[in-house]
């Protein structure tokens, strides 16, 4: 009998980014027994422990492709919004390599979110009723139209600082103001849920849902940040959920892109809110989110370069659809003071081991002159652990954070907690 074909061989990944993001994704890919050879440019303290770091600008494409031509890369896995959107993924592709990642126009539904709002509406994606503008006029005119809380969103990239949501008119006028054109919206009721999808520009392979955390403080209090901790999967969340979102979110989206000629390969973010109305998006990212990745990828059973490398060459529908580990991952992200106003940069870090339940992720560190651990950004690592069940993975979270030495570093202390009691919501 001959032995069965193994189609899917990325044996040399190289993952582009420097975050926790990556970070995550290259624990993942190292776990994959068909990724041998496992490179990050430029990579971080925590990916040079398991891959080769190279000193390489995530946004010169040029430089990545003579990178990945040495390596003789098997698979280029881009990890943040900034080099998508300005079309890394297309000079890899077209020196012949296989990427996963969105082409920069593809990328654009991360980029803008005016064209975000084209798509939903082309496809007809339930989301919030918005309004373009480009002058003070005219942002007054839709702040009052949509009443208060505002929901004003920068419409290019803006590293996680682009949405404020206040019910302080001044504030929402002058967040617009600071922006070349906003997007606002009528704001959003109820839960917020992170639903990832792996595409090939054709076939989507759900992830489970995850959440977030975007306020800095305990009880949802403070500013927005990128994301203060992350759990999945969501014992409160409806059964049907991935199922509903799949059909009437992803697969039109995917469906749409491809239409216009412009097909999303890589990671569609699809950032929700289950209102009193119904499902809604929230907004589109074009790549994995952060931290949600975290707590997503050490709970995938499907090899992680296997299903990557079989979107980037459009051969998703050979994978089937993805497995996942029993129970549940919590991350608890510790930020440096400051976070996210100005870091304070420099404080000196000290990591327990990692264990068979937790782990600790680089997000912002570097290594000073001595070779010694620092904080290098706003938010520095995530801890991460799993456990049978929410409760157990949310404790081991907490205890090794506990055990994390980062004097000049804080952390909310109430990620996954409310998730413990919330009450099950039953339809969509
Ligand atoms: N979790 C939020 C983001 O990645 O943008």
């Amino acid at each position: 009998m001959s032995s069965p074909t193994i189609l899917n061989t990325p044996a040399t990944v190289l993952v582009v980014g420097n975050g926790g993001r990556e970070h995550a994704l290259a624990l993942g890919l190292a776990r994959d027994p068909a990724v041998t050879s496992l490179h990050c440019a430029p990579g971080n303290p925590g990916t040079a422990r398991i891959a080769t770091n190279h000193e390489v600008d995530p946004l010169d494409g040029h430089a990545l492709t003579a990178l990945a031509r040495e390596l003789a890369a098997d698979l280029v896995v881009i990890g943040p919004e900034a080099p998508l959107v300005a079309g890394v993924a297309d000079v890899l592709r077209a020196a012949g390599f296989v990427v996963f990642g969105p082409s920069r126009d593809a990328a654009l539904i991360e980029g803008s979110k005016a064209f975000a709002k084209q798509i939903m509406d082309a496809a007809g994606v339930p989301t919030a009723a918005s309004r373009v503008c480009t002058t003070p006029e005219q942002a007054a005119a839709a702040l009052d139209e949509f009443g208060a809380p505002y929901v004003v969103k920068d419409d290019g990239l803006a590293a996680g600082k682009g949405v404020v949501v206040t019910d302080d008119r001044v504030a929402a006028l002058a967040h617009a103001a600071s922006c070349e054109r906003v997007v606002i919206e009528a704001y959003l009721d109820g839960p917020e849920v992170s639903l990832f999808a792996i595409t090939d520009g054709t076939v989507a392979l759900p992830m489970r849902p995850a959440q977030d955390f975007k306020r800095v403080g305990d009880g949802d209090q403070g500013p927005n940040t990128g994301g203060m901790g992350a759990y999945s999967p969501l014992p409160w969340a409806p059964a049907s959920l991935v199922e509903t979102v799949q059909r009437t979110v992803i697969e039109p989206t995917i469906s749409e892109l491809a239409r216009r000629g412009t097909p999303f390969v890589g990671l569609l973010y699809a950032g929700l809110a289950l209102t009193s109305k119904g499902l809604r998006v929230v907004e589109f990212n074009a790549r994995f989110g952060d931290p949600e990745t975290q707590v997503l990828i050490p709970q995938l059973a499907t090899p992680l370069g296997q299903v990557l490398y079989a979107a980037g060459s459009g051969r998703l529908t050979e994978m089937g659809p993805l497995t996942w580990h029993d129970g549940a991952a919590v991350g608890v992200v510790l930020a440096a003071r400051g976070y996210p106003g100005t870091p304070e940069k420099g404080a000196p870090i000290t990591l327990p081991d990692d264990t068979d339940t937790a782990h600790v992720v680089h997000a912002g560190t570097a290594l000073d002159e001595q070779g010694r651990l620092v904080a290098s950004g706003g938010r520095v690592l995530t801890v991460v652990a799993r456990g049978d069940d929410l409760a157990s993975a949310r404790e081991a979270a907490y205890e090794m954070v506990g055990r994390v030495g980062f004097p000049g570093g804080f952390h909310r202390d109430d990620i996954a907690l409310s998730a413990l009691a919330a009450p099950a919501i039953t339809t969509l």
